[in-house]
């Protein structure tokens, strides 16, 4: 990763992304830790729609806060930005891991993802989808058609390390402790986290953290934005559709989905240009939360842009909200 201290020079619409995801966590700020999960959120999605009004490029939310009628902003279908032609999908995450934030807890974030427009998986009748990422040394030696226990040892081999050093971040919900349970007798190091599988997930396609695969069912909406990431580092995922109910069954089988399918990277996101934006709000696996300095704000993000050859880690100083 490397520093890079003028994002007005990323152009469009890597800064706009960049100033809205800053925008999101300084808003969020003054409610981390207040217990409050939806204020934390609302503060967030307020701000970023606020950041992106005046935006230089054209843009549909393609991944948002829900369907317009539960969602008056950033709703899936808004179109967002001044810019013409609408060139671009987009996908918000105001702030993923609303109720780390509401807790204080390490791992909030507040995320943003652009590609060529029509080349992200559209599936907003499907909450769920069980991933694996590695980085770009699991291509052709891990997948989800294996057990966890298979990858494990696959990767340990591939990576020339033994199974006990290897480090799997599974999210700590109970659909996942079967998952959990084989990857602790497998012997390797679970990564338990209770919230915010984007950064997790991320973190696994990065050559920087102690992070080296991600398993288990999180997000779908997440899902697509980490795909954006993990296309630009050149890293390796797979995804599934996955319900938790038999009313999300009935949905995801009216809209026509395949559950048995399993989605390749290019199939979750597809084009040759990819944008993510992560902005810490509180400590994560590789951004600081923020920092108070007087009355201002010091907030950390890294930009990963195909345009930018590599992953820039920028930091900046705000007023308080
Ligand atoms: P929110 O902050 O939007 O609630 O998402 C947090 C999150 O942990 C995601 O990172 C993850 O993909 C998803 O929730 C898992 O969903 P659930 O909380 O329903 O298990």
């Amino acid at each position: 990763m490397s520093e890079y201290s003028s994002p007005e020079h990323w152009g469009q619409p890597t800064f706009d992304l960049y100033a809205a995801t800053v925008s999101a966590a300084a808003a969020a700020w003054p409610l981390v830790g207040s217990g409050d999960k939806n204020a934390v959120d609302r503060a967030a999605v307020d701000a970023m729609r606020a950041s992106l009004i005046g935006a230089n490029f054209g843009g549909t939310v393609v991944i948002g806060e829900g369907e317009k009628d539960e969602a008056p902003m950033l709703y899936t279908g808004e179109l967002i930005g001044q810019g013409q032609p609408l060139d671009w999908d987009i996908a918000v995450d105001p702030i993923d891991g609303t109720a780390l934030a509401a807790a204080g807890l390490p791992g909030a974030v507040s995320v943003m993802a652009a590609s060529p427009r029509s080349t992200m998986m559209r599936a907003p009748e499907v909450f769920y989808m069980k991933k694996i990422v590695t980085g770009a040394i699991g291509r052709g030696v891990v997948s989800l058609e294996a057990s966890p226990t298979e990858n494990i040892i696959a990767l340990a081999a591939a990576m020339d390390k033994p199974v006990s050093a290897l480090n799997v971040a599974v999210i700590n919900k109970a659909r996942n402790l079967d998952v959990i349970a084989e990857v602790q007798a497998s012997g390797a190091n679970w990564v338990r986290f209770d919230e915010g599988d984007v950064a997790m997930a991320v973190a696994a396609a990065l050559d920087e953290t102690s992070v080296d695969m991600l398993l288990g069912v999180g997000g779908n909406p997440e899902g697509v934005v980490t795909a954006c990431a993990v296309h630009v580092l050149g890293g390796f995922m797979q995804g599934k559709l996955v319900v938790m109910t038999p009313e999300q069954l009935t949905m995801a089988m009216d809209a026509g989905h395949d559950l048995d399918r399993l989605h390749e990277l290019h199939e979750l996101v597809s084009g040759d240009r990819h944008i993510f934006v992560l902005t810490g709000l509180t400590d994560g696996a590789f951004v600081k939360g923020i920092r108070e300095d007087g009355e201002d704000l010091i907030i950390q993000s890294v930009v990963i842009d195909t345009a930018l050859v590599e992953p820039r880690l920028v930091e900046v100083k705000v007023p308080r909200f």
